[in-house]
């Protein structure tokens, strides 16, 4: 049951696709108080509550502990005391043992701030602006209050067949054949690649809709050899339009008015990567038909994937900020610095980027009505993204389009994935990616991933090795890492054996990997659940905060520490254990409910079936080198099923053209029994 309140005099934010009439009552399982800070929502924690939610955010999957403020920011140091990564996901599950559990939606695109026990460990507080609407679920179960919440909100993203292959990309790529040896080196090694990343040094200035025709000469050229090998290009396109004389993107926007506005009416100047530029105003609906019309121009070359970036949106500086700091360095240039100037002129140095000074500085114009961004902040990556999936919707109508986003707020689900953002290569960040996950699943986002191997910093075999091991279950698996790091594909590594035998393994898995997602999709699922959704009566499952079920059948325990040969695993049934180096040598083991040490190579991967579960593994051999040759168009007896039963097991495999929109029919779906005696153990 959904109970809608209004607040004020709320945006219409397109977060939620249902009408649910207003509610006549006040919020029950929350108190709530208008003051000068706006809304406060706030109510008492057992011991044994546990908080899900909030999407991509620092910390655990159980939330509790810390404060979290949806404020979409641009900072790749994702540590435990940020409050902000780069989405505003305002949606919790407060999952209590001696009360009814419910779902809190809080749709208000500015800062919110939930306060999960950090000030009073007790206490969960939330406060948002004064104009805003409050979505309060209660079912009968974590999973019910997921799927009504996520019914509200509507049908996730579907990302075409390929995009679930391994994807390679590189802040660094700078030429045609740079991108030709990435695709050599792994085809020479015979390890299986579905697409290679365009950083923004495939254009001409960091200037949107451009490709520097130096470095690549025969860009649609390139790309349709590419697509002969089964490999996907997919360029990056970024928020802030270059401010340059002559280019058509800017010339456009600056004529139509498309561009946010600064108080003096002026567009508005902050600088990204190609230095100062104006900034798309995708919540007005022209404008953002005007951008989305604009990737026609690639997809005429044959790009059919995008990754929309830098949509928070990220800001270097404002022009107006940086004369002012300028100024008063430049002023400062004969003084003797010490303790408190020196660090007073650090500190202005530091404030010119994303300063919230500068977002409450410029305006929209949600279709006549001005609209200040500080108010709407979080929506800028959702409406970017949207005006290229609403273009897709105009360019290919019956193509799927991979997109993904770095910023988004709810709602944008239905339109793309996301990855994490700038991680870095720690151990940590491998822990934190299995944590987001569940969480962003719960806000509707299921193409999802992490960079791979980490962005930021230098990363070791040891770690890529144990991501790819981990990253083997995100839909979104592309290893993708900074300029100036160490160089990151896997054959820059020894052992090139088992990265390749670790990179056919998720093809072999694939044709789970693909019908889980689907399942999600069409049922409103989590693809990524905690234990404790599974198992609600196990008291220690909520606890486990490092192994995730993965679609109906899996559960996963990954290896995240350094040096580490095993790591310890509860298991809160019975369930089969599955160990595989290769494709070829595999082994399984039935293990008993309860806690165990598993030894776990650097070159294995473990996870574990439940119990009267199956799966389907594909067979993958030499000759597969995309998901173009995964022919899983074929009769289910060419698949392994691999599970334990009682008896027998059942599992509804799907499979469609991985391409099209024709997603629907029933017969896309084929329901396979197994008697214990035919599976694999
Ligand atoms: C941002 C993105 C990162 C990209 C870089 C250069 O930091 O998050 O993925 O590589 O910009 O475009």
């Amino acid at each position: 049951m959904i109970s809608r309140h209004v607040f004020g005099q709320p945006i219409e934010t397109g977060a939620v696709i249902m009408t649910i009439p207003e509610s006549t009552q006040a919020i029950a399982v929350m108190n709530t108080a208008l003051g000068e800070d706006g809304i406060t929502l706030s109510c008492q924690m057992a011991d044994t509550d546990v908080v899900y939610g909030l999407g991509e955010q620092v910390r655990g999957m159980n939330k509790r502990g810390f404060s979290y403020i949806s404020y979409a920011t641009d900072d790749p140091i994702h540590t435990e005391n940020k409050h902000s990564l780069y989405a505003g996901h305002n949606f919790l599950i407060l999952s209590r043992t001696n009360e009814p559990s419910f779902g809190i939606f809080v749709d208000d695109p500015g800062r919110v701030v939930f306060d999960v026990g950090e000030t009073k460990l007790d206490q969960l507080c939330i406060t948002a602006g004064s104009d805003c609407t409050i979505y309060i679920i209660k079912g009968s179960s974590l999973k019910d209050i997921a799927r009504q919440f996520r019914e509200l909100i509507g049908q996730s993203y579907i990302a075409p067949k390929w995009a679930f292959g391994y994807q390679q990309s590189r802040w660094g790529y700078s030429c045609e054949a740079d991108i030709r040896k990435v695709v050599d080196e792994y085809h020479t090694r015979g390890i299986p690649l579905d697409a290679v990343y365009l950083d923004i040094d495939y254009m001409k200035d960091f200037k949107d809709f451009t490709v520097d025709e130096e470095k690549f000469p025969d860009f649609s050229g390139l790309v349709s050899d590419m697509k002969e090998k089964g490999v996907h290009l997919v360029p990056i396109i970024d928020a802030g339009v270059k401010i340059e004389k002559g280019y058509p993107v800017y010339e456009e926007g600056v004529q139509n008015g498309y561009f946010c506005k600064d108080e003096d009416g002026q567009d508005f100047v902050g600088a990204v990567w190609p230095g100062k530029s104006h900034f798309p105003d995708f919540l007005n609906s022209r404008a953002g038909e005007w951008f989305g019309n604009k990737y026609q121009w690639l997809m005429d070359q044959g790009i059919d994937g995008f990754w929309n970036d830098m949509n928070e949106p990220a800001l270097f500086y404002s022009e107006k900020r940086l004369k002012s700091v300028m100024d008063e360095i430049l002023s400062m240039k004969d003084e003797n610095l010490g303790l408190h100037s020196f660090y007073h002129m650090k500190g202005r140095i530091d404030s010119l980027s994303g300063n919230p000074e500068d977002y409450e500085s410029f305006c929209h114009n949600i279709d006549g009505v001005k609209v200040r961004h500080d108010k709407v902040h979080n929506l800028y990556g959702f409406y970017m993204t949207k005006a290229a999936a609403d273009a897709f919707e105009r360019i290919a109508p019956d193509q799927r389009t991979l997109m993904f986003s770095r910023s988004s707020y709810i709602g944008m689900h239905r339109y793309g994935g996301i990855w994490t953002g700038d991680n870095a290569s720690w151990w940590s960040h491998l822990l934190l990616s299995i944590q987001q996950m569940p969480s962003l699943n719960l806000c509707g986002i299921l193409y999802t991933g992490s960079d791979i191997g980490g962005f930021g910093s230098n990363a070791t075999q040891d770690l890529l090795m144990r991501w790819l091991e981990f990253g083997i279950f995100t839909p979104l698996m592309r290893n993708h890492a900074a300029a100036g790091t160490r160089e990151q594909e896997v054959y820059q590594f020894d052992n090139i054996e088992d990265f390749r035998n670790i990179i056919r393994i998720r093809y072999g898995l694939l044709p789970y990997i693909y019908s889980e997602y689907m399942k999600a999709v069409f049922n409103n699922d989590m693809y990524f659940r905690p234990l404790s959704f599974d198992f609600p009566d196990d008291a220690h499952a909520a606890s486990v905060e490092d192994q995730l079920m993965v679609g109906e059948s899996i559960m996963i325990a990954p290896v995240y520490t350094q040096n580490a040969t095993g790591r310890y695993v509860y298991l809160p049934q019975d369930m089969l254990m599955v160990r595989m180096k290769s494709m070829e040598n595999k082994s399984c083991q039935i293990m008993s409910k309860g806690h165990h040490y598993i030894d776990i190579a650097l070159n294995e991967l473990v996870f574990f079936v439940k119990k009267n579960h199956m799966l389907p593994l594909a067979a993958i051999d030499d000759s597969v080198r995309s998901t173009t040759d995964c022919h899983f168009h074929r009769p289910d007896s060419d698949y392994e099923w691999i599970g334990f039963a009682d008896e027998s097991a059942e599992y509804m495999l799907y499979d469609d053209d991985g391409s099209t929109k024709s997603y629907t029919p029933k017969d896309q779906w084929i329901k396979i029994v197994r008697s214990a005696k035919e599976l694999s153990l």
